[in-house]
């Protein structure tokens, strides 16, 4: 693979390694302490392109004071090792007195995909998302960049963003990896102990409770929502916190009958916070 792999840091560094690069550009955006779900992205960027640029950055805007910012895992040198394996050409790692300087008072809002799911139980964490990746997009100006399904929302409201600000940029939604038991690769599965770790099973097994229902003919919204529901509830070290039956493009909550759905949730296991989702069909098979 790859052998002359670059890191740099400032920003002047990073458009100097830039004008090296061959193009199409692409670029995949991460905070870090990557498992095989970013470098999932980075073997597609690899794919599609000539050369791929990955920022480590664990962004400060988009985490609320009371959230894990301070204990978010790190191991830059874990990392490193995983995108030279992979292939990567460009690695960026801004300080966060390079993205924020003293001064900085900019923002990027995305006004209504934002609302509803983590929005509404994160408050300005996607204006954090919105504001970063601009930056990033900025400084980088890829052709294409790569986002996960598994931050569903994220991946609507940077398309949105990118339509709405005219980047060209060909935004690419690449699957959720998961573990072969089910869970979803997530940073955050670092925070987990061992009970944690099976309790977590729960999201994945809601999900798919609920895809099987869908399969066999429920289609009602409610009912839905009520069997993820009914499964983590079920696990005594698991809390949900929302399930939501959402149109897969708007984001706005379904009633009645539907005919297909993003179906995602939220739940905390101990005290950490998992996400996962998955896109119900009808004439999936
Ligand atoms: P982070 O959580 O590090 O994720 C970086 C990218 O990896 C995101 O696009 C995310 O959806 C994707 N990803 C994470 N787990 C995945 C999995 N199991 N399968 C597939 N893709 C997965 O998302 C962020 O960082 C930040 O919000 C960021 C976009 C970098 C802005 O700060």
């Amino acid at each position: 693979m790859e052998k002359t792999m670059k890191t740099v840091e400032t920003f002047d560094d990073l458009q100097e390694a830039l004008l090296r690069l061959k193009r199409p550009l692409g670029f995949v955006p991460t905070m870090g302490y990557l498992h095989e779900g970013h470098l999932s992205l980075v073997k597609r960027a690899k794919q599609d392109c000539e050369s791929v640029v990955v920022s480590i950055f664990a962004n400060p805007a988009q985490f609320a004071p009371d959230e894990d910012l301070d204990s978010y895992p790190r191991d830059i040198e874990r990392d490193l090792g995983l995108l030279r394996g992979v292939g990567t050409n460009l690695i960026w790692i801004p300080s966060v007195k390079t993205m924020y300087p003293e001064d900085f008072q900019t923002w990027i809002n995305v006004e209504q995909v934002t609302k509803p799911l983590e929005g509404q139980v994160r408050n300005t964490h996607f204006r954090g998302v919105t504001t970063v990746v601009s930056k990033l997009f900025n400084a980088v100006r890829p052709d294409k960049s790569y986002f996960g399904q598994k931050d569903a929302q994220q991946a609507v409201v940077i398309k949105q963003m990118v339509r709405d600000l005219n980047y060209p940029i060909e935004i690419v939604i690449c699957p959720i990896i998961r573990e072969t038991d089910g869970l979803a690769m997530s940073s955050r599965n670092s925070y987990l102990n061992e009970g944690e770790r099976q309790a977590a099973l729960c999201l994945s097994r809601g999900l798919n409770t609920a895809k099987d229902a869908f399969q066999k003919g429920e289609k009602n919204a409610d009912k839905i929502r009520e069997i993820v529901a009914r499964v983590v509830n079920e696990e005594q070290l698991a809390e949900l916190q929302y399930v939501s039956c959402a149109h897969p493009e708007t984001l706005e909550e379904l009633g009645g009958e539907i005919e297909s759905c993003l179906l995602s949730m939220a739940v905390f296991v101990g005290r950490t916070r998992l996400i996962d989702n998955i896109v119900l069909l009808q004439r999936e098979t």
